[in-house]
């Protein structure tokens, strides 16, 4: 799969900035700094249902994306789209289950269940399913249900006035849902029989259909991560997180 995320809605940081007080710190020669490390993690996460004016993070409720392209080619997908005004509900809902910052090897490595992720895009697309010709333009919703998803962060130190910061090098994402139900409205210029029977197709076949893509597809939520965390972590200096 060929991925492009073109813009996500985070604003560029300018400058570096104090976390709020409420915050957890943890010391890093601390006993049990995994455990102080996964309370913080959760505890950020909770507020970020409200954007951090002060660190320039954006609201995840709901993340938006204004645009991106894929193209899928796999086994049972063949598939040009093209998204945008994309908004997914219930990011900052995620029950983190693990969090690690390892700030030796510097991996931050996360685990966490999405009880209910809801994403509704504009789309346009144009291949076929299962062999079956699709092509359509209009508003697409997508709903997982206890979406559990790992994700891995590498990241370089870079030193600026003095400070430390995470420059994210790369991000990997791995991730299995309950339940995925899609909606794909206005399928075939609105041949509505056409379009249930597509969206059916596609509903009684999503672990199937999930398990042919979702290696190259999880690019997209890594990319996402990966921006949002870069935009935080330029922010916000080891020293500032850490003790
Ligand atoms: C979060 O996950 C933990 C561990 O799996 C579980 O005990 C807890 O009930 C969950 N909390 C919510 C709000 O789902
Ligand atoms: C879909 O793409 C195929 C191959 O590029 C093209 O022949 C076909 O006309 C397209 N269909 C629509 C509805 O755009
Ligand atoms: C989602 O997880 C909750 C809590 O573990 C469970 O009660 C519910 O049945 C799950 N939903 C689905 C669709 O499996
Ligand atoms: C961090 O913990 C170490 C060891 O317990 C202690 O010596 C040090 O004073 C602590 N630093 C801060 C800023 O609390």
């Amino acid at each position: 799969m060929r991925f492009l995320l073109l813009f996500l809605c985070v604003v560029a940081p300018v400058w570096c900035v104090k976390l709020p007080p409420n915050f957890l710190k943890c010391n890093r020669s601390q006993p049990n700094l995994k455990e102080c490390v996964f309370k913080a993690a959760q505890h950020g996460i909770s507020q970020m249902y409200k954007p951090y004016k002060k660190v320039r993070f954006p609201s995840v409720e709901p993340l938006e994306i204004l645009e991106m392209s894929s193209s899928i080619n796999s086994n049972l997908i063949k598939l040009n789209e093209h998204l945008k005004d994309c908004k997914f509900f219930g990011v900052s809902r995620v029950n983190l289950t693990n969090f690690d910052f390892d700030l030796t090897e510097r991996v931050i490595f996360a685990v966490g269940v999405f009880p209910k992720v809801e994403a509704s895009c504009g789309y346009k697309l144009n291949g076929s399913v299962f062999t079956i010709p699709i092509y359509g333009e209009g508003v697409s919703k997508l709903d997982f249900t206890n979406f559990s998803m790992s994700l891995r962060l590498t990241y370089d130190e870079v030193t600026k006035n003095s400070k430390t910061y995470a420059k994210i090098t790369s991000s990997k994402v791995d991730g299995m849902a309950d339940n995925i139900h899609v909606e794909i409205g206005n399928l075939f210029n609105g041949d509505e029989d056409s379009g249930r029977r597509i969206n059916q197709l596609i509903n009684d076949n999503w672990r199937e259909l999930y398990d042919d893509i979702k290696d190259e597809h999880l690019e997209m939520p890594a990319q996402m991560f990966a921006t949002l965390t870069a935009g935080f972590f330029s922010r916000v200096s080891l020293e500032e997180m850490f003790d």
